[in-house]
């Protein structure tokens, strides 16, 4: 198995675990590669484009990955300022993490940011409508150990020799506005946050914003995947079926630990939609089978993954 590039930032709903299966329905054609919902950013990271647009309503992710793309912050100013507020942690607890949330909230600092994500309940991103960071306190003291520090630098100092490597833009934007950009030469990867119908929001999203990507996606020229959740033991995501896809769904059982809720701690199983198939060069020379418009052929089915 490839190893797999993680981010420093992490967020609900992260790929991480499922980005190998992901990459595997990926055309690895050079198309130009775009992702309106970036979150942490780690499918986009592990599928190697030559270029990529990356965008994200969270304005305080992209300026994370921007500043790194710029070397505004690299990996051993990420060390000293961990090592320098983690002590403070160690010694004040939460009165350290609501004063640096605060300061968050006023100045916007990125290396703020980082620590908040870190150290907070849950790895969770969350503002109320103001953009104000209102996650509370993951309850850890002791958070940041020499080990967890050199975890974090190393995955930011991943992050800058692949930066050095590729084309990569990072923009905020509503995803209405990237998707509209996508051409015929590109690639769409799409992971919205997920839409349970009468249950919890993780967040602001609606059953508009839901109907809206469908028709975007439908609309669209460009060869997309669309992440969803496809079912749990208590539920179905009725969107799959009562949209007009008439575009190949793939499933995979897979176990997310959120929230502490009973409910969330069962297996989930994930859904991509593509608008396209993906076959074996393998099994095309074997079958000698025709190919089909919108059906591509992956030489192998990896990009070739940078190891560090
Ligand atoms: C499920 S997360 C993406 C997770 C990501 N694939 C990963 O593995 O880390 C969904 C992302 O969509 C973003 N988002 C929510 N509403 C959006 C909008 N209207 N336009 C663009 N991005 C949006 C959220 O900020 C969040 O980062």
């Amino acid at each position: 198995m490839k190893k797999i590039i993680v981010p420093p930032i992490k967020i609900q709903g992260i790929k991480t675990k499922l980005v190998e299966w992901i990459s595997l329905h990926v055309p690895n054609f050079s198309w130009r590669r775009i992702e309106p919902f970036m979150g942490s950013g780690v499918v986009g990271f592990n599928i190697v484009p030559k270029n990529a647009i990356f965008s994200d309503i969270n304005p305080h992710t992209i300026k994370f990955y921007q500043e790194i793309n710029n070397w505004n912050i690299n990996h051993l100013m990420v060390r000293n300022f961990l090592e320098q507020e983690g002590e403070f942690l160690k010694e004040q607890g939460e009165k350290h993490y609501k004063y640096v949330r605060d300061r968050f909230n006023a100045e916007q600092s990125t290396l703020d940011f980082l620590f908040l994500n870190r150290s907070d309940f849950n790895g969770m991103i969350r503002f109320n409508k103001k953009w104000g960071f209102n996650v509370p306190f993951g309850k850890k003291p002791e958070r940041f150990s020499k080990a967890y520090i050199t975890k974090i630098v190393n995955q930011v100092r991943n992050l800058e020799v692949l930066m050095q490597q590729n084309n990569r833009e990072f923009i905020c934007r509503d995803f209405e506005e990237i998707i509209k950009i996508a051409n015929s030469n590109d690639f769409l990867y799409c992971d919205p946050p997920y839409l349970w119908r009468n249950v919890d929001y993780f967040d602001s999203r609606s059953e508009a914003d839901e109907i809206k990507l469908n028709t975007l996606l439908t609309d669209s020229v460009a060869r997309f995947i669309l992440s969803t959740r496809h079912s749990n033991t208590y539920r179905t995501n009725e969107y799959l079926s009562t949209v007009r896809w008439n575009f190949k769904i793939l499933t995979k059982e897979h176990f997310y630990h959120l929230w502490g809720k009973k409910e969330n701690r069962n297996a989930m199983k994930e859904a991509i939609v593509m608008n396209y198939e993906i076959v074996e060069v393998a099994s095309v020379k074997k079958n000698s089978i025709s190919i089909p418009k919108n059906v591509f052929v992956n030489e192998s089915l990896f990009d070739p993954i940078l190891e560090y």
